[in-house]
């Protein structure tokens, strides 16, 4: 299937994802200049808003979007972007969107505080309109977030995760808030629960093959916009690692650890694992099991019923696991 971009895809809702951006700038205003200013900066340098994108794009392929739809997708780009604000923190990060992160910017006290202006905007946006079915959703995907990226550091500190472990860390901490973009959209629409479950599922399957591309980014030599190589350094195991560990001896795996540890002073270490987690074929298997993720999003999909919503939505899949940011 030939890859298409972001701009071709969201042809169906090119009005309503406009109408979404007036919606997310307003709600981030503020009357105390410092985060104004700083709300202003969130907003120049926007991400690839794919989670909007779903948000509609199920809305329509269910029962159509309404109302309600753009505070769905407005509410959970604003928690996203509030979880980008305190990820940049707890990974010490300091270059988001091809800028300077806030915590880079403005230190890591400030970022704090900028990301509970954010999640607190988000869930305001949802009360004032009495969107308690949508705040049900969002809320257990950001109880979730918050889980997973803790017991991503729980075992970044003793360095032996399982590839079962990874799997739900990244269910957690990333495919908890893309599915609820798609059971939001389907949700917003009035459909039916099966068509929402569905949705729900559908969701999921793209969220984990979402988060093992953005872990294989971290091998990767190209321009993504954020910095490369820092999950190692952070001691954050993905697939990759651990598949290539778990083909290593316990010699090999020893060296390895030992190398992960000393990566944060070291820098050359890290190149040294990534060099070994190539040559080891883990790179190969992450983009295998990526590949079975998007399969099984794909199988859902067809299910539904046919319409351009649809079509975006298997593009916008395709985007996800082909996409070079
Ligand atoms: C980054 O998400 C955070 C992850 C869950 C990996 P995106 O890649 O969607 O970030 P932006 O919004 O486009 O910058
Ligand atoms: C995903 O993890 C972040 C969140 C769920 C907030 P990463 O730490 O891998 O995300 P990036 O790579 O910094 O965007
Ligand atoms: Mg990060
Ligand atoms: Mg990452």
């Amino acid at each position: 299937m030939p890859s298409f971009s972001l701009k071709e895809i969201q042809a169906p809702v090119a009005v309503e994802m406009a109408e979404f951006e007036k919606k997310f700038r307003q709600s981030m205003r503020s009357n105390v200049m410092l985060l104004d200013k700083i709300t202003g900066y969130i907003v120049k340098r926007k991400g690839k808003q794919m989670r909007p994108l779903f948000v509609f794009l199920s809305a329509g392929v269910a029962n159509g979007i309404s109302e309600s739809t753009y505070r769905g997708a407005a509410l959970i780009e604003l928690l996203h972007t509030a979880t980008l604000v305190h990820d940049d923190v707890v990974d010490d990060a300091h270059y988001r969107r091809s800028y300077f992160s806030i915590n880079a910017l403005w230190k890591n006290k400030i970022a704090v505080l900028v990301g509970d202006f954010l999640l607190s905007r988000g869930l305001l946006l949802s009360l004032e309109n009495n969107d308690f079915d949508l705040l049900k959703i969002v809320s257990n995907a950001v109880k979730e977030m918050s889980e997973g990226e803790l017991l991503q550091m729980e075992k970044a500190r003793k360095l032996d995760i399982t590839e079962e472990v990874y799997y739900e860390i990244i269910r957690q901490k990333t495919a908890s808030l893309i599915t609820a973009c798609c059971r939001t959209g389907a949700a917003s629409s009035g459909a039916s629960s099966g068509i929402v479950d569905q949705m729900t599922q559908f969701g999921e399957n793209v969220g984990m093959a979402f988060q093992i591309k953005d872990d294989l980014f971290d091998y990767g030599t190209y321009e993504i916009g954020k910095p490369t190589g820092i999950d190692i350094k952070e001691k954050k195991m993905t697939l990759p690692l651990i598949y290539a560990l778990n083909q290593s001896g316990r010699s090999e795996k020893n060296r390895i650890k030992k190398m992960i540890k000393k990566s944060a002073q070291e820098p050359a270490l890290v190149h040294e694992v990534i060099d070994f987690v190539k040559s080891t074929g883990g790179i190969q298997y992450a983009i295998e099991v990526m590949e079975q993720y998007h399969e099984k999003a794909k199988d859902i999909l067809a299910q539904l019923p046919d319409s351009d919503y649809k079509t975006s939505l298997d593009q916008l899949v395709q985007f996800t696991i082909d996409r070079t940011r």
